[in-house]
């Protein structure tokens, strides 16, 4: 990467390196989210077609997209260039390298030279503040796709200081705590969760897909407050 730091998130080599194992731990159900995410794909796209992958992270989407659908063209964008190092390197493991596109960058700050007919962003847009910046990063989601095009979302939704929200974070940490080896760990995650996560609630953030132009048509996936939508661009 650039700079190693992305809305105070540490994304570098170390990170990056560690980020596979760590993820997993710390998200009640990535996998399920992942597998969940894709069969969806499948079932909403032909077997040609493009997909965009924003915040494609170390690859989990793109490898899992380029094994399910051989005929998709897959374009993975993420701004941390340790991360997209390893995407890379799991891509060329998994035999898919030519396949997929990747693009150090992020959505609306980089030219992709193409419209989709899917994109994804999950787990990505929680880290942008209500400041302009999520309705930003929605914006240029919907501008790269092609009109009727699907975008999936996944991201916390609920307010910080509302009952429920806190009940739900107050039991994910329970959960960490319990399943975990080292509660300093722990600790830290949920420091850094609280001054780097920015969560809206779930009616802000259909209102904020539709001020994208995008109808939401339901909810996938959800584990406690993480919850992954299928939304549509409108026209
Ligand atoms: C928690 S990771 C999720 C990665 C992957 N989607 C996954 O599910 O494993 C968040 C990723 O979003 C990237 N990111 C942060 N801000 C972004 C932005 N404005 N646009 C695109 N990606 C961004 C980070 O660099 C990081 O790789």
């Amino acid at each position: 990467m650039t700079a190693d730091i992305e809305q105070g998130v540490r994304y570098d080599a170390r990170h990056a390196a560690a980020y596979d194992r760590k993820i997993r731990a710390l998200i009640p159900g990535y996998e399920a989210l992942h597998e969940l995410s894709a069969f969806l794909l499948v079932e909403l796209l032909p077997a040609r077609a493009s997909v965009l992958v924003a915040g494609s992270g170390t690859g989990e989407e793109l490898t899992r997209y380029a094994d399910l659908a051989p005929d998709w063209r897959l374009t993975g964008l993420e701004p941390s260039g340790e991360m997209n190092a390893r995407a890379a390197e799991r891509c060329l493991v998994a035999g898919v390298a030519e396949r997929v596109r990747l693009v150090e960058g992020k959505p609306g700050e980089t030219e992709l030279g193409e419209r989709f007919d899917a994109a994804t962003a999950l787990l990505v847009l929680h880290f942008l503040p209500d400041d302009g910046a999520k309705a930003a990063f929605l914006a240029a989601l919907a501008h790269a796709l092609e009109p009727g095009g699907w975008l999936l979302l996944a991201d916390w939704a609920g307010e910080r200081g509302e009952p429920m929200c806190e009940r739900l974070f107050r039991a994910w940490r329970s959960q960490q705590d319990a399943t975990r080896p080292k509660p300093e760990q722990v600790a830290l995650d949920f420091a850094h969760l609280d001054r780097n996560v920015h969560p809206v609630s779930p009616e802000r953030r259909i209102a904020l897909l539709a001020e994208a132009g995008f109808t939401v048509e339901g909810e996938y996936w959800r584990a406690y407050g993480l919850s992954a939508l299928l939304a549509r661009k409108t026209a």
